[in-house]
């Protein structure tokens, strides 16, 4: 019997590509040198769609795919997936939830002390001579006690909170409800803001969340305050975030997302006090062979006819 087709949109590594190919008749979009003729040689057998958060799948696409089963997503956050699109054609959607959120934490946590202790400028001034040359390097900004603000108090949320309750900083959030969690709420961005000396992004990315950190929530940092992103570009308003850096109401930053990823606003470069990542989060071997088993997993339920073991609802 033929093997199912999928088409896989974005780059998985061989250890996810080769147990893939063993069950399943692979079509590479991302790699295909024309990926037009790719589409109209086999849109018309691909039963299910693997693909990345930051790729997604646009109803256009979907569109074209006829016998269409099965969106399995490599990460988290679907909001580049239509949803809308799957809910109409009964095409269910899988992510890949739980096993990335340890290591998106950590980021969050690295980007910040990173930001706020000048870690890539304190090895340049190791690498480049300047210890030598003009003795220590300007001094830099505690993170520890300091106030965490959490955007978005969710799976990813929640995890960088306990990491900071061990740094000893008091905890608020903002989201659209309250929890039954020992921190401070706040309904908005905005709201959250002014009582905060770094403020962490975590809320999922989609159409319910674009530009929810917006110019209002940037006007409310106190000047100083350090500001981090580990979820979307999206949820932020760019232009108003590169504003608070111009002005200094936002001293240092460590960014993991951007709104046009990879080709992002050059403007980001310039700033010294900016640490800056490849929205590589969850990219640890450990927490990718997790996301890439899953991912699989539900696939193969799929096409066994077995529940899917995390479907979005
Ligand atoms: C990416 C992510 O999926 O989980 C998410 O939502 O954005 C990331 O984990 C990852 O970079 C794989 O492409």
């Amino acid at each position: 019997m033929d093997k199912p087709a999928l088409l896989v949109m974005g780059e998985l590594p061989d250890w996810d590509l080769e147990p893939l190919g063993r069950d399943f008749t692979l079509h590479l979009l991302y790699a295909a040198k024309d990926p037009e003729a790719l589409l109209a040689a086999h849109a018309a057998d691909i039963r299910g769609i693997v693909t990345k958060g930051e790729i997604g799948a646009s109803a256009a696409l979907m569109d074209r795919l006829p016998k269409l089963e099965i969106v399995a997503c490599y990460g988290v956050g679907i909001d580049a997936i239509d949803r809308a699109w799957c809910a109409a054609h009964k095409v269910p959607i899988t992510n890949t939830p739980d096993v990335l959120t340890e290591d998106v934490a950590d980021m969050a946590m690295a980007l910040l002390l990173a930001a706020a202790r000048r870690i890539p400028a304190s090895d340049a001034w190791v690498r480049d001579g300047s210890w030598q040359r003009s003795g220590s390097m300007p001094l830099t900004t505690r993170v520890w006690g300091k106030r965490m603000g959490i955007v978005g108090l969710g799976r990813i949320g929640s995890a960088v909170a306990r990491r900071a309750a061990a740094f000893g900083m008091p905890i608020s959030y903002s989201g659209r409800t309250s929890k039954e969690v020992p921190y401070t709420w706040y309904p908005t961005p905005a709201a959250l803001a002014p009582h905060v000396d770094v403020l962490v992004c975590c809320a999922m990315g989609g159409p319910t969340t674009q530009g929810l950190i917006d110019a209002s929530a940037f006007a409310a940092l106190r000047p100083g305050t350090i500001f981090v992103n580990v979820s979307r570009g999206s949820v932020c308003d760019e232009a108003a975030l590169l504003a608070a850096l111009r002005e200094g109401r936002i001293a240092a930053a460590g960014l993991d997302v951007f709104w046009n990823e990879p080709n992002i606003d050059p403007a980001f470069l310039g700033f010294g006090n900016v640490v800056l990542a490849p929205h590589t989060a969850s990219g640890t071997i450990e927490t990718r062979k997790a996301m890439g088993q899953l991912m699989r997993d539900n696939v193969a339920a799929h096409f066994a006819g077995r529940p899917l073991l995390t479907e979005i609802r």
